[in-house]
């Protein structure tokens, strides 16, 4: 598992979209080294619950901007963001319930996958309606 840096690739030029990236880089590297830590549940679990929050907030901020911008394909992309919340909280779900087993390593490369694609691919093809 390598570790998700920030690059400037990956700015798309809008502030409140490329923070929410940034943070929820920051996150995730930040549960990987709690893991390397050994921390306890409670203290990954703080870190779960910020994730879920800060995504949540991210993609309804995505979402409004698309529809103000009268970008094409919003109801594709909102199925698409939902389809990776509910996996975002059914992880959050298994932790809550078997902290003990809970697989970091997998939850940290769901988020990570997700996030390169979710840059790379969707905002690629935003850039263009959220910069106009
Ligand atoms: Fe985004």
């Amino acid at each position: 598992m390598a570790l998700f840096r920030w690059r400037e690739g990956m700015r798309v030029g809008v502030s409140r979209i490329d923070a929410d990236h940034q943070h929820l880089i920051v996150l995730l590297n930040r549960l990987h080294y709690l893991s390397l830590a050994g921390a306890d549940a409670v203290a990954r679990a703080t870190v779960i619950d910020s994730l879920v929050a800060c995504a949540e907030a991210h993609l309804q901020v995505e979402q409004a901007m698309m529809a103000k911008s009268g970008a094409i394909g919003l109801d594709r992309q909102r199925r698409a963001h939902q389809a990776f919340f509910e996996r975002l909280v059914h992880y959050r779900t298994r932790h809550r319930e078997r902290p003990e087993r809970f697989d970091v390593g997998a939850f940290y490369d769901f988020i990570a996958d997700w996030l390169l694609m979710h840059v790379m691919r969707d905002h690629t093809k935003l850039k263009a309606h959220f910069t106009a």
